[in-house]
C-alpha cells in the first residue's frame, strides 16, 4: 500500500510539474520550459536520422530544420544521410504546425515536444513555435561513451512575456552586419524575439538616408547600413522569429544629426560636431520650428517601409533642455503655447511625432521620459530609470501599466554595466504587485540593453553573452524558475554551445591576450583574467572622458568579463574552508597563482602588460604566505602584517579591472589570524 501511495505521489509530482527542480539539475535547457516530464527510453542519433515538416510551407521552419541538422551533425560528428528536411515523407523528427506567423505581440510561440525512442514529435500553433521547439531539442542532445541521443521527455512550453528583446547600440561603436547576424542567431537559440536597433545617437547616424544624404556624408564617419543591408537584417531576423524595432533617438542625443543639419538645432551658431566622448550632451532638435517636423516626417517616411513592425522607437531620453533654456525664441514659444516646463515642451514634440508615426501606420515607443501627464496612452513606455531595488513597487514599468500604457522593462537589464548575471537574473519584473488582467497584459516584457560606449565588434559578444541567456530565461520561463546556482550550472553549458553559432565571447578573450603579449604564452594572463572583472556601473570611463570612440578596446579589461570564472570557484572553496571544509582546493589555487606569476615574469614585457606586474606580484605574495599558513597551520605576526598591507594594494583597481577575490582573501587572512597566529 505504501508503495502504491509513493508511486501515486511520484506520478502526481511529474504531472503537476513539482518535480521540475530535480530536472533542472539533470538537463541544461535555457530558457527552462514551462512543463517537462520524463518518458521512458531515449532517441538514439545515427546517420539515418531524418526530419519532416507536414504543414504548409514556412521559410522559417525550413531554415530552422536545416540549421538544426547542421548543428546536430557538428555537435555529434554523425554523418547524416539526409542533410535537409524530407519532402512528402514522414521523418523521425516530425514537425507539424497550424499557421505561418505574422510577427507581432500576439504571435503564439507555444509548442509541444515529445521524445520517444522511435520518434520525436513537435506540434505548434505557428511556425515560430515549431522553430522554438527545435531550439529546445538541440539543447537536449546528450551522449554516453558510444552514442549520442536525445533523452525521452515531453515538454509543453510557452513564454511568460511576449516581448523578449536585446537592444544593440550601433551608434557609439558601429557593429557590422556579421556581428548582428551572429547575435540574432544567438537570440533565437535563447527564444528571444525582439531586436531593438539603436541606430542614431550623438556619436553617429548609422542608417542611410537618400532624402537627407548629409546624414551619412557628414554624421556617420562612413559607418552606416544601406537600405539593402537593413532589409537583409530584417529578413534574417524574421526568419528566426525576431521582430526588429528601429530607434531614431530624438530630440536629444542629436549631436550627429545636427552636425549634418545644424539649422534644426536649438542653439543658433553652435558648432555641432560628431561626439567622440560618452555621456549626456546638449545638442537638441528645435521643437518649435516646422522644419524639424518636416525633416523627421520625411526621414520616418523613408525609414518606416524598411521596418515592417508596428512599433517605432523615438528614444526621447536624457534631454536636459539646456539649449532650450538658452534660446530666447524657444522660451517665447513656450510662453505662447502655455508650456510651463521643458517636459511640457518635449511632450508637445512627442505628441506631434506620434501623429506623424500613426499616419505612417506606426505605434510610438520611447524611453520612460516620454511618460508625462499629457502623453496619450497609445504610446509605449520603455522603462529604464531608477534603481533595481524595489523595481516592481516603484518602477516606471508598473506605473506605466497602471496608467494605461503598454510597457517594456530594461531597468535592471543594462548589461553594459558589467554586473554579475545574478544581478539581472534575480530581478522579478512584476513581483507581488497586484495588477488587473488588463494591466498585466500591458506589461509586454523586457529587453537587455547593450550600450556600446565601451564595446567594439571584438568584444561585444562577451558583453552580451552569456548573461543575456539568463535574462532571456527571466522573460520566457515561469517566475518560479529562479535558483541561481542551478542557473549558473545550465548557463555554463549554454555559453559554450553559443560558440557553435559563431559567437566570439569566449575565444576573443584569448585573441586579445595574444595581441597584448605579441603571441607569447598567454596562460598566466588568461588565469589572471579569470580572477578580474572590468570595473562596473560605469566606473570604467568615469564621466565619459577616459575613452573616445576610437580609443583602444583590446586591453586587459576587454579580455576580462563579468562573473570571472576562477574567482567564482575560488570564492566558493574559500568560503567552504572557513566554514570548516578542507583546505586542498584553496591551496591548489594558491599554487597555480604562484606558478603563474613565475610564468608571467618570464614574458617579454610591453606597455600593455607591464602595468599588471605589481598586481600579479602581490597576488603571488599573498598566495604564497596564505598557502604556507594553511599547510603549516601557523602564521607569524610579520607574515600576517605583510598579507594585510598587500591586501590594501590588491583592493585598488588596476588597468580598469578589479580583482574579485579580495573578499575571500580577506576572510582567509582573518581565519589564519584567529586560528594560526601564535598568541
Ligand atoms: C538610456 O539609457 N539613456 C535610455
Amino acid at each position: 500500500m505504501k508503495k502504491i501511495i509513493l508511486l501515486i505521489i511520484i506520478n502526481l509530482t511529474g504531472v503537476l510539474g513539482f518535480a521540475q527542480e530535480p530536472l533542472t539539475a539533470k538537463y541544461d535547457l535555457m530558457p527552462w520550459p514551462k512543463e517537462i516530464k520524463e518518458n521512458k527510453g531515449k532517441f538514439v542519433i545515427d546517420s539515418s536520422l531524418t526530419i519532416s515538416i507536414t504543414s504548409i510551407k514556412s521559410e522559417r521552419v525550413d531554415h530552422a530544420a536545416t540549421q538544426f541538422l547542421r548543428r546536430l551533425t557538428n555537435r555529434t560528428g554523425v554523418f547524416l544521410n539526409e542533410g535537409f528536411p524530407l519532402e512528402n515523407k514522414k521523418g523521425d523528427i516530425q514537425i507539424q504546425f497550424d499557421a505561418v506567423s505574422k510577427l507581432d505581440i500576439k504571435n503564439n510561440e507555444s509548442y509541444t515536444l515529445i521524445v520517444d525512442p522511435s520518434a520525436i514529435k513537435i506540434t505548434a500553433k505557428t511556425d515560430v513555435g515549431a522553430s522554438r521547439a527545435l531550439a529546445t531539442l538541440l539543447q537536449l542532445i546528450d551522449n554516453n561513451t558510444t552514442e549520442y541521443f536525445i533523452p525521452g521527455v515531453s515538454i509543453t512550453d510557452e513564454p511568460r512575456f511576449v516581448w523578449r528583446g536585446l537592444m544593440i547600440d550601433v551608434s557609439r561603436h558601429f557593429q557590422p552586419i556579421a556581428v548582428l547576424k551572429r547575435n540574432l542567431d544567438a537570440m533565437a537559440s535563447m527564444k528571444m524575439n525582439v531586436f531593438h536597433w539603436h541606430l542614431t545617437d550623438d556619436q553617429g547616424i548609422r542608417i542611410e538616408s537618400k532624402m537627407y544624404p548629409k546624414l551619412t556624408e557628414q554624421a556617420s564617419d562612413g559607418l552606416f547600413y544601406t537600405h539593402e543591408q537593413i532589409k537583409d537584417i530584417v529578413a534574417y531576423a524574421d526568419k528566426l522569429g525576431i521582430r526588429v524595432i528601429p530607434e531614431i533617438d530624438v530630440p536629444g542625443h542629436a549631436s550627429a544629426f545636427l552636425t549634418a543639419y545644424p539649422e534644426l538645432g536649438s542653439k543658433d551658431g553652435y558648432d555641432y560636431q560628431i561626439e567622440r566622448f560618452s555621456g549626456v550632451f546638449n545638442p537638441t532638435f528645435n521643437p518649435t520650428i516646422d522644419a524639424t517636423y518636416t525633416f523627421l516626417e520625411n526621414l520616418f517616411a523613408e525609414i518606416t517601409p524598411l521596418f515592417p513592425d508596428e512599433y517605432f522607437h523615438i528614444g526621447g531620453d536624457e534631454n536636459e533642455g539646456k539649449h532650450w533654456d538658452e534660446s530666447k525664441a524657444i522660451q517665447k514659444f513656450k510662453k505662447k503655447h502655455k508650456l510651463n516646463t521643458n517636459h511640457d515642451l518635449q511632450t508637445y514634440f512627442n505628441v506631434k511625432l506620434e501623429k506623424i508615426l500613426n499616419e505612417q501606420g506606426k505605434k510610438l515607443m520611447g524611453w520612460d521620459e516620454i511618460m508625462t501627464p499629457d502623453m496619450p496612452t497609445t504610446a509605449v513606455i520603455h522603462s529604464w530609470r531608477g534603481e533595481n531595488e524595489g523595481l516592481a513597487k516603484g518602477g516606471t514599468l508598473i506605473e506605466a501599466a497602471k496608467q494605461g500604457y503598454q510597457t517594456v522593462l530594461s531597468n535592471g537589464f543594462y548589461i553594459d554595466r558589467m554586473q554579475s548575471v545574478v544581478d539581472h537574473y534575480t530581478i522579478e519584473p512584476i513581483g507581488d504587485v497586484k495588477l488587473t488582467e488588463a494591466e498585466r497584459e500591458r506589461i509586454l516584457g523586457g529587453e537587455a540593453t547593450m550600450w556600446s560606449e565601451l564595446v567594439t565588434p571584438l568584444t561585444i559578444d562577451s558583453r552580451i553573452w552569456p548573461r543575456t541567456a539568463a535574462i532571456a530565461e527571466r522573460f520566457w520561463s515561469p517566475k518560479e524558475i529562479n535558483n541561481v546556482e542551478n542557473m549558473r550550472k545550465r548557463l555554463e553549458v549554454v555559453s559554450f554551445q553559443l560558440e557553435e553559432l559563431g559567437l566570439t565571447h569566449i575565444k576573443n578573450r584569448a585573441v586579445i591576450l595574444r595581441s597584448m603579449t605579441n603571441n607569447q604564452n598567454i596562460t598566466s594572463l588568461l588565469n589572471l583574467s579569470n580572477l578580474c572583472e572590468p570595473l562596473k556601473i560605469y566606473a570604467r570611463n568615469l564621466d565619459g572622458i577616459e575613452y573616445k570612440t576610437y580609443s583602444p578596446f583590446n586591453l586587459f579589461a576587454d579580455a576580462c568579463v563579468a562573473d570571472a570564472s576562477d574567482a567564482l570557484k575560488f570564492n566558493k572553496v574559500a568560503s567552504e574552508f572557513v566554514q570548516g571544509g578542507d583546505n586542498k582546493a584553496v591551496i591548489g589555487f594558491f599554487t597555480t597563482w604562484s606558478n603563474d606569476y613565475k610564468s608571467f615574469i618570464q614574458l617579454e614585457k610591453n606597455p600593455k602588460i607591464t602595468p599588471l606586474e605589481p598586481l600579479y606580484k602581490n597576488l603571488a605574495l599573498v598566495s604564497g604566505l596564505l598557502s604556507e599558513a594553511l599547510q603549516t597551520k601557523k602564521i607569524s605576526r610579520e607574515n600576517l602584517k605583510t598579507i594585510q598591507n598587500t591586501m590594501i594594494l590588491l583592493r585598488e583597481p588596476v588597468a580598469d579591472v578589479e580583482l574579485v577575490i579580495v573578499g575571500a582573501l580577506n576572510d582567509l587572512t582573518a581565519y589564519c589570524e584567529s586560528n594560526y597566529l601564535k598568541k
